[in-house]
């Protein structure tokens, strides 16, 4: 649906330049939600609007629905555009026009003949949960609503793909919730393909299927956002993850402790705590829980423990290996104190 290879995008102004994309590529199928984290001046918006080409790369290419954009002339390139709809941190609606008046606005921006825009209107206003404030203006508007209409606005050419530049950056976290909530309704019910970008890991973890992390203009890891988070291999991309689902134990806790530490991660639909007895019992090791959790991720479960593990060092060993034999991840934080303690 969305391809994009070896994408940059340099700025260059008399005094300096700066590159805000470098060398990216990623692919979003159909009907996927693609989300794309990173810190203030990763490039995020800079590579958005490469997808769109409001931004024209320096060189690469971007492949949507399979045309190359790069290579269209303007008035081709204005008509694959309307098959892209956008949404942003600041909404950008019109102030002196109502909610009707604004979505009609982008309707007859497209061409849509004046005796179809009311029902249109309706239509696009019943999607996004705001037929009752179809008259109001948007300094009469929540964030939240005036959210739903950039949505309502974005939607009007029957987009199929959506792009999202934090579209919940300014909401509150319960609001943030009803317009994730809208954004995935919209992406089963019309297929629509969905790339968000956000610095809120939340917002990932809630409704991305895959994910990409920007550092300096370059994508520093990306793929399945359950893989990420079961098993991150950059550094940026746990911090990432540290930020939503933190499974550190203050240093002080694990002093208490004098046994082996050990993090256990369990994926899909194994019963963590069942094996983790089992384990306990097999190799007769006494355990402690230091921390728990199952995360639900892309729907699928994630369980993280951290255990303190004490008993004879060999059988501690076997049965770090007995665990990773049961499908789950271990990772040693602390040896135990000595071998038999
Ligand atoms: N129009 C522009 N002209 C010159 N430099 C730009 C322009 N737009 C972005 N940049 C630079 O490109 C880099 C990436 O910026 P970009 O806005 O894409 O980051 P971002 O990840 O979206 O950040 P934020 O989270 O703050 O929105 C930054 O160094 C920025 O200063
Ligand atoms: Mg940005």
């Amino acid at each position: 649906m969305i391809e994009a290879r070896e994408l940059t995008k340099v700025y260059k102004s008399k005094k300096r330049t700066v590159i805000g994309v470098e060398d990216v590529s990623f692919r979003v199928e159909k009907g996927e939600i693609f989300g794309i984290v990173g810190y203030s001046g990763a490039g995020k918006s800079s590579l958005l609007r490469c997808i769109n080409l409001l931004e024209r790369p320096t060189s690469g290419t971007i492949k949507v629905d399979g045309i190359d954009l790069t290579k269209l002339n303007s008035s081709k390139l204005r008509e694959a555009r309307l098959k892209i709809g956008m949404i942003f941190q600041h909404f950008y609606l019109i102030n002196q026009k109502t909610v009707y008046g604004n979505i009609a606005f982008a309707l007859k921006a497209a061409g849509v003949e004046q005796s179809a825009v009311p029902t249109r209107v309706d239509e696009l206003l019943k999607r996004v949960g705001l037929s009752d404030k179809r008259d109001a203006y948007p300094a009469q508007l929540s964030g939240g609503q005036k959210q739903r209409v950039g949505i309502a606005r974005a939607l009007a050419n029957n987009p199929r793909v959506l792009l999202c530049d934090e579209a919940t950056s300014a909401l509150d976290p319960t609001t943030t919730k009803s317009i994730l909530k809208l954004l995935q309704s919209l992406n089963k019910e019309l297929g629509l393909t969905i790339v968000l970008i956000t610095h809120e890991m939340n917002v990932v973890k809630e409704v991305c299927h895959k994910m990409a992390i920007m550092q300096d203009g370059k994508i520093v890891e990306q793929g399945k956002v359950y893989d990420l988070f079961a098993e991150p291999k950059e550094e940026l991309t746990k911090e990432f993850i540290d930020n939503v689902v933190s499974f550190n134990v203050p240093e002080r806790t694990l002093a208490q402790f004098s046994g082996t530490i050990a993090k256990v991660v369990f994926k899909g639909e194994i019963a963590g705590e069942g094996i983790i007895s089992d384990m306990l019992q097999q190799f007769s090791l006494n355990g402690n829980f230091l921390h728990g959790a199952i995360e639900y991720i892309d729907g699928k479960p994630l369980g993280i423990f951290i255990l303190e593990l004490k008993g004879e060092a060999g059988a501690v060993k076997q049965a770090m290996a007995y665990i990773q034999k049961r499908s789950a991840e271990v990772e040693v934080i602390r040896d135990g104190h000595s071998p038999l303690n």
